[in-house]
């Protein structure tokens, strides 16, 4: 396929917007750039003309952001569900909202996103990529305080492995990769004074070339991908 149509949540910095970047690098690709900063998006991506930035919010009504933004945009060939929030407290302090945050945004949100463009996904054959953590996979090491965040991660681990299963008829695609330490914003507040030696666009590169070229490969893996954790 010649023409992607891509679509990249959490766009506004870190690792997102180096996936972006990349990707908008191959002109023939149209990115859809999704976070809540705008600004942002525009000071990144405006210089390049197959890069459409919209405002999007997980923890908002996605159906109804969803419609405005994909009015335009009949089909979707990647979609690499990379926005996430982390929330660090000592368990005893995390209240409930701060639990349905982190589940709102980092799952229900994700999932109502999928469930909007499943029927764009069919058309062509798509590659989904969910993105979640190593605190969320199976066996790991685990951190304190990040409770309400790994839970919430694991929750998009076990999805992915039940919609593949579900839709393994059609011609999706869904894995889940599990990252490990990438130096970022995200990383800097979990763990303050910590050097990660992978940084955002090193993992975007993985991840582009994962969305693009590896979904004929994986259906429903929960996939680690880190060479350090702290
Ligand atoms: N960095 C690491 O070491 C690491 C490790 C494991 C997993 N991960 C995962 O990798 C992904 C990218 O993380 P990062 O390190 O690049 O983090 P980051 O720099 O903090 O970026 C997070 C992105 O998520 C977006 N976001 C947050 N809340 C949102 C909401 N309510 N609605 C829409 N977008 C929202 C932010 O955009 P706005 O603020 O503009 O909305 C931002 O673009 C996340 O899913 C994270 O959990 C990162």
């Amino acid at each position: 396929m010649i023409n992607k149509t891509i679509v990249v949540t959490g766009a506004s910095k870190g690792i997102g917007k180096e996936i972006v970047l990349l990707l908008a690098a191959e002109g023939k690709n149209t990115i859809i750039a999704l976070s809540r900063d705008l600004d942002l998006m525009h000071q990144n991506f405006d210089h390049l003309p197959n890069v459409h930035s919209y405002s999007f919010d997980l923890s908002g009504s996605v159906i109804l952001q969803a419609k405005e933004i994909f009015s335009a945009h009949a089909s979707v060939d990647v979609l690499i569900n990379n926005a996430g929030l982390l929330i660090k407290k000592p368990f005893e302090e995390l209240s409930a909202a701060n639990f349905q945050q982190s589940f709102q945004v980092n799952f229900f949100g994700v999932v109502e996103l999928i469930q909007y463009l499943t029927s764009r996904l069919e058309i062509n054959g798509a590659h989904v990529v969910n993105i979640s953590s190593m605190g969320a996979y199976q066996g790991s090491a685990k951190f304190p305080e990040l409770i309400a965040y790994a839970s919430s991660k694991s929750a998009i681990c076990n999805f992915t492995e039940v919609y593949a299963e579900e839709k393994k008829d059609s011609n999706i695609r869904m894995n889940c990769l599990c990252l490990g330490a990438v130096q970022t914003e995200m990383l800097a507040e979990a763990f303050p004074g910590y050097m990660a030696n992978t940084s955002a666009k090193e993992m975007a590169a993985f991840i582009a070339d994962f969305a693009l070229n590896k979904g004929g490969f994986f259906n429903g893996k929960i996939l680690p991908v880190s060479n350090s954790t702290p």
